[in-house]
Formats: C-alpha cells, sequence, structure tokens
C-alpha cells in the first residue's frame, strides 16, 4: 500500500471510509476489506459504529502494527476536559490500546476555542491513547491558528475532496506545514461524476472502472481518500487502483472537472474550507 507522510507519520493512501455502516453489516465489512488489503479503516464516535468496526476488526486477526485506525470526537461530546474520556470510550468500543489517528470532527463553535481544543489533543497524544493528532473540516484560517498552538505536528486535515471541488488553496497550506490533505465524499458519493468523458474516457484507456479513475487521481495527486462502500465487491475494486497511472493529460482533464465547484457538505454550519 501505497502511504503519505503525513508530518513522519505513515498514513495510507486508501482507507475504507465507515460512515452509515452499522451492526452485523459493518463488521463482515470491516472484517472483509482488511482480508481485501486495506490497512486503514476510518471511523469517528459520531458514526455510532466503533463497536462493529472492533468487530471487524479482531475478526480480521490482522498484527495491530499493520493496521491505520482513525476515529474523531465531536465538538458537543466534548465538555469540561471530557476530550480524553471521549479517547478513551473510543478505545474501548474499538477494543483497541490506541488510535493511530485522532481527529477533532469538526472545528469549535467559537474559533476562540481552538487553542484548548489543541491542549486537549496533544494531552491524549501524550497520554498515549493515540500515535498522531489531526483535525477534521478546518479553514485555512483555522488550520494556521492549530499549528501555531500545536506542539505536536498535525499529521491531516480531513475535509471533503473530489475532482468537483478545488481545495488547491487548502491543499498548499497543509503541504507548507507537512499536513495530508485526507478527502471525504472522494467519490462524490457516486453520482453524475462517473459519466464525465474526463472519467469515462480514462476508464476505457485503463481498463478501470470510474470508481478506480477518481480513485487513482486522489492518490496520484498526493492526497488520501477514504472511500466508503456497503458492497464487498466495489471495496475490492475500490483498492484496486494501484497497478496503473494516470496520464498528465488525463490527470489534467479530471482536474479540469473542478471548474463546476459543487460540495455534497454544504450546510449552513459547513466551513468555506478554501477561503483564506
Ligand atoms: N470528517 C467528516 O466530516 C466526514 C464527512 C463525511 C464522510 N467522512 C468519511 O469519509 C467516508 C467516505 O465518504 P462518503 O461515504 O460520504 O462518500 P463516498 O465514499 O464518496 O461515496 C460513497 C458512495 O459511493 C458508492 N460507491 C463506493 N464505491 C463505489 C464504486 N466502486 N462504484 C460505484 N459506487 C461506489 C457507495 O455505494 P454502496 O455503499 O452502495 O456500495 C456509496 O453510496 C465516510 O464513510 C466517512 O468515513 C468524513
Amino acid at each position: 500500500m501505497l502511504t503519505v507522510n503525513a508530518n513522519g507519520a505513515r498514513m495510507p493512501a486508501l482507507g475504507f471510509g465507515t460512515w452509515r455502516l452499522r451492526g452485523e453489516e459493518c463488521a463482515s465489512l470491516v472484517k472483509h476489506a482488511v482480508a481485501s488489503g486495506y490497512t486503514s479503516i476510518d471511523t469517528a464516535i459520531m458514526y455510532d459504529n466503533e463497536e462493529d468496526v472492533g468487530e471487524g476488526l479482531r475478526r480480521a486477526e490482522q498484527p495491530r502494527d499493520q493496521l491505520f485506525i482513525t476515529s474523531k470526537v465531536w465538538p458537543s461530546e466534548v465538555m469540561d476536559g471530557q476530550f480524553q474520556r471521549c479517547v478513551e470510550g473510543s478505545l474501548k468500543r474499538l477494543g483497541l490500546d490506541y488510535l493511530d489517528l485522532v481527529l477533532i470532527h469538526w472545528p469549535p463553535q467559537d474559533n476562540d476555542d481552538v487553542a484548548e481544543w489543541m491542549r486537549l489533543l496533544n494531552d491524549v497524544a501524550d497520554q498515549g491513547l493515540a500515535r498522531n493528532i489531526g483535525v477534521s473540516n478546518f479553514t485555512i484560517p483555522l488550520i494556521e491558528r492549530a499549528v501555531a498552538a500545536s506542539h505536536r505536528p498535525l499529521a491531516c486535515n480531513q475535509v471533503e475532496h473530489h475532482p468537483y471541488i478545488n481545495q488547491s488553496r487548502l491543499r498548499q497550506v497543509c503541504d507548507d506545514h507537512g499536513i495530508a490533505l485526507v478527502g471525504y465524499c472522494p467519490l462524490f458519493r457516486g453520482g453524475d461524476l462517473f459519466e464525465q468523458t474526463a472519467i469515462t474516457s480514462a476508464a476505457a484507456a485503463h481498463g478501470k472502472s470510474p470508481a478506480q479513475i477518481v480513485l487513482r487521481w486522489h492518490v496520484q495527486s498526493g492526497c488520501v481518500a477514504i472511500p466508503k462502500t456497503a458492497t464487498p465487491s466495489r471495496a475490492v475494486e475500490n483498492i484496486d487502483i494501484f497497478d496503473f497511472e494516470l496520464t498528465g493529460d488525463q490527470m489534467d482533464a479530471i482536474n479540469a472537472l473542478t471548474a463546476r465547484h459543487e460540495r455534497i457538505c454544504d450546510y449552513d454550519f459547513s466551513p468555506q474550507w478554501d477561503v483564506p
């Protein structure tokens, strides 16, 4: 598995997303994903599936040091120094001694809290509960403040990323600080992205599916992608992207799709990630 150097953390370039997977379906898909070659699994307290992910990991019987497990703490779950307790809860539900990566799932409501959140995040790593720390849905100004307030390097900023969204300015700021950009909704949840000529023509040229072309574009761009699927055959398909390379022209054609600038997570409270 190709890895991305995220401030010293060797993060697999492709992970398995688990939002909306629960119960037996989640456990059996996680086991299947690991058996299919995934080493990185993305979950969150908010997904209410950490026990199921943990069950899948137990069934997979993979040595712990060959896995990269990420979980995330939602701001409302943190009150009065409860951050460490939240992470301990994640570990208990997952059946693990440590997380490879713990993220703040969403920026605090009050931006002034960033320094305090960074202190809490650093503390759980200092306690040995997580090997690496990072953030999710942080904008450019918030990344700058988080970096300034953190004594440990941030491994990643997990944000929406796919060919319809331009994250180049945020990506540059992350690059400047050695932070990996981890893309969620990497497949734009399917939709008409898979019908774009830039994608279908590359798929035909390489004998790959549209989803494989999109995921290859992510990793070839130097980013991490964490596609989710509830379909076992798609889990295998999505990781089978390391035996071909998109040409420069194919990368350019997919990059040009950002002109559409369409987001999936576009709620009132969604961050304007790319605004400096
Ligand atoms: N940090 C955050 O705030 C945040 C926000 C959103 C998501 N995430 C993380 O990112 C992960 C991925 O994002 P996402 O689940 O929103 O979107 P996604 O991975 O872009 O899309 C998932 C959708 O694509 C379909 N799909 C997967 N592989 C396919 C293939 N090979 N061919 C055709 N369709 C395919 C899936 O269908 P089936 O399942 O029916 O196969 C599902 O409907 C989440 O699971 C979660 O772990 C994080």
